[in-house]
Order: C-alpha cells, then structure tokens, then sequence
C-alpha cells in the first residue's frame, strides 16, 4: 500500500513536470491572438499614387487604410488584403466595379449607402458605411484608400 501510494505519487510529479515544461513550451505561440479575431494589419508597405483624385491627399489614404482595418471593419467582407472573402465583400482592388464607376466620389457614395441585398451578385448586403459607426470624413478616407488601391498609376 505505501509502495503503491509513493508511485503514484511520484508518477503524478513526473507528468506535472512534464506537463509545465511542455506548456512553457507552447504558451509562446498560443498568446498570439488569432488572426480573424483581431483588426487586420494595415497594408505593409502601403503606396500613395503620385497623383490622387481633388481633394484627396496621402494622409486620407493612410488613415483609410487604419479605418479599413479597423474602426471601419471593411476587411471583415473584403478581405484584408482587399481581394475579397467569397459570399460576403467583393474585390476592390481590380479595376472591374459593380456599384462604382471607378471614380472617387461614387467611392464614397457606396460606401456611405451600401448595398441592398437584391442589388448584390452575392445576395450578402453591404450595409451603409459597412455597418460600422465610422464618421463622414472616415468615410472620406476610407474611399481614399480603396481609390489609391485599385488606381496605383494615380489619376
Ligand atoms: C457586411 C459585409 C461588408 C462590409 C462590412 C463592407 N462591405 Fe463593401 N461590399 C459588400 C458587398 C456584399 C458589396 C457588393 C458586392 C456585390 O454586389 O457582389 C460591397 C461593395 C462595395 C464596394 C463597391 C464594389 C463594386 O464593385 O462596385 C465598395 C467600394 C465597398 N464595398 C467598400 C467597402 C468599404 C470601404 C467598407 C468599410 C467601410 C466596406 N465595403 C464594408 C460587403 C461589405
């Protein structure tokens, strides 16, 4: 009986041990928090056009890409990278437009309004300012992004 307990006991250290360091081990990686969870990173690397649309300027297109990733949740439909995620956000970095004609201003008009169910290929609607609480001029830079991404020769 006490022979029994003792290895019990002592089997029970060796997996305690054995668990602690293992953890250590792997804690590492689990702090990380997982990417879908948390606001995309804003584009690395991010190129202003040389020549942007009146009234648009780098800074815009700069806090847009903060927004896009963050505040504006756009990224949750179309992808971070702005390539689009299937059923939900369309690509907005080709040239190829639905709802816009390309130009800044139907930019910000779209993403001010949205799209209704009916009027989406995806049947998924874009709710007016991607149904996030961003600001008028958020909005504004916001379309200064997606501007400067699919038009990177500028005007
Ligand atoms: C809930 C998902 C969702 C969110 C969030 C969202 N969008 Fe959209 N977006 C869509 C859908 C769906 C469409 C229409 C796609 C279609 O018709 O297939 C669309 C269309 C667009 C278009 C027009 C594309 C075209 O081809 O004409 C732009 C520009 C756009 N979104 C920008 C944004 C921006 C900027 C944000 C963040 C403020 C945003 N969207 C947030 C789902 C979303």
């Amino acid at each position: 009986m006490s022979f029994h307990r003792h290895a019990w006991v002592t089997a029970a250290c060796v997996v305690t041990l054995a668990g602690c360091g293992g953890e250590q081990a792997q804690q590492q990686p689990a702090e990380e928090p997982p990417a879908a969870a948390q606001p995309a990173p804003a584009t690395p690397g991010l190129a202003i056009p040389a020549t942007l649309p009146p009234g648009v300027t780098a800074d815009m297109v700069r806090q847009g890409d903060e927004i896009f990733h963050g505040a504006g949740i756009c990224f949750t439909c179309h992808g971070a990278d702005a390539k689009g995620l299937p059923n939900l956000g369309t690509d907005l970095t080709d040239p190829q437009w639905i709802h816009v004609d390309g130009s800044y201003e139907s930019m910000v008009n779209q993403i001010m309004a949205g799209t209704p169910a009916e009027k989406s290929t995806t049947g998924t609607p874009m709710p007016p300012r991607g149904g996030s609480t961003i600001t008028d001029d958020q909005v504004k830079a916001v379309a200064a992004y997606v501007w400067a991404l699919s038009h990177p020769g500028g005007m």
